[in-house]
């Protein structure tokens, strides 16, 4: 046991032996500095292809790149000692066929030291994901509210609802069964993440689920407050960010104006007192 107690990452394995016990804690990660301060406090960080709204003020997940979620991967990897690396796999990078999935996924792993990917999809995924789980690639599955089909879901609305409850339940039996290590549930009544979470050997992750999930995960930008375009009802902030950081540029605006700063003790002398 080193000093810390924490001698290497978690592992999709550790997440899955989670299953039933305390909550796996999760957040979304995308640069070196948030990665390292949530690392001794969360299970889980994930890449999340929300970097493109948050981050790059993309409308939508639909346009992040390999070579977005590779770069911020990259930066992730660089601040973490213990938690668990998962990476998105952005729109179009996998849907073609299995053996696209694969080149892509292996790929985002290499270049990133992602322990796992996640992908978007319940039943007409399951193949997919069978095919990289059997080929050394751990799969978290998405389902529910799936961020990439939102033009086709008709915007981001509560999934499950009435005659679509059944559809659900089936799409997490499936990605269980052809091996994903855990499923994240979004927007999904809480009364229906609880059925899928009773019926399902691997882990739940909700976002705007239910507490009875077996973890949880929020965009970090959301949950600081730094995203501040819009709130969904799930986000709970737990800091003002945003509002602390506007405020700190505009003091130093004003500074500036004023030349208070930089105050003596920011400047240099000619010779170093002796
Ligand atoms: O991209 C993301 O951040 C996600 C989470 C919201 C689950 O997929």
């Amino acid at each position: 046991m080193s000093a810390t107690g924490f001698e290497r990452r978690l592992m999709p394995s550790d997440i899955q032996a989670m299953k039933g016990g305390a909550p796996v804690v999760c957040l979304t990660a995308y640069t070196t500095p948030m990665a390292r301060l949530m690392d001794d406090h969360v299970d889980l960080v994930l890449v999340g292809d929300s970097v493109g709204m948050v981050v790059h003020g993309l409308p939508s997940t639909i346009g992040v790149t390999m070579e977005m979620m590779i770069l911020h991967g990259q930066a992730v990897g660089r601040g973490l000692k213990r938690a668990l690396m998962v990476i998105d796999m952005p729109f179009g990078s996998y849907e073609e066929s299995p053996a696209q999935a694969f080149r892509n996924a292996a790929r985002l792993m290499a270049e990133t030291g992602a322990g796992a990917v996640k992908l978007e999809g319940g039943q007409h995924m399951a193949e997919t994901i069978r095919f990289l789980v059997q080929r050394g690639i751990p799969v978290m599955a998405h389902i529910g509210l799936t961020p990439q089909s939102v033009n086709t879901l008709g915007g981001y609305k509560v999934q499950g609802r009435g005659d679509d409850r059944a559809r659900l339940i089936a799409d997490a039996q499936a990605v269980a069964d052809a091996g994903a290590f855990s499923v994240v549930l979004e927007k999904v009544p809480a009364s229906l993440a609880d059925e899928i979470t009773a019926a399902i050997a691997i882990p739940t992750v909700g976002i705007g689920a239910s507490a009875g999930c077996d973890g949880q995960v929020l965009v970090v930008d959301d949950m600081l407050g730094l995203f501040t375009a819009f709130k969904p009802k799930f986000v709970k902030r737990f800091g003002n960010l945003g509002e602390e950081a506007e405020a700190a540029v505009a003091a130093y605006a004003a500074e500036v104006r004023a030349r208070s700063f930089p105050a003596p003790e920011h400047v240099f002398a000619d010779e170093v007192k002796k």
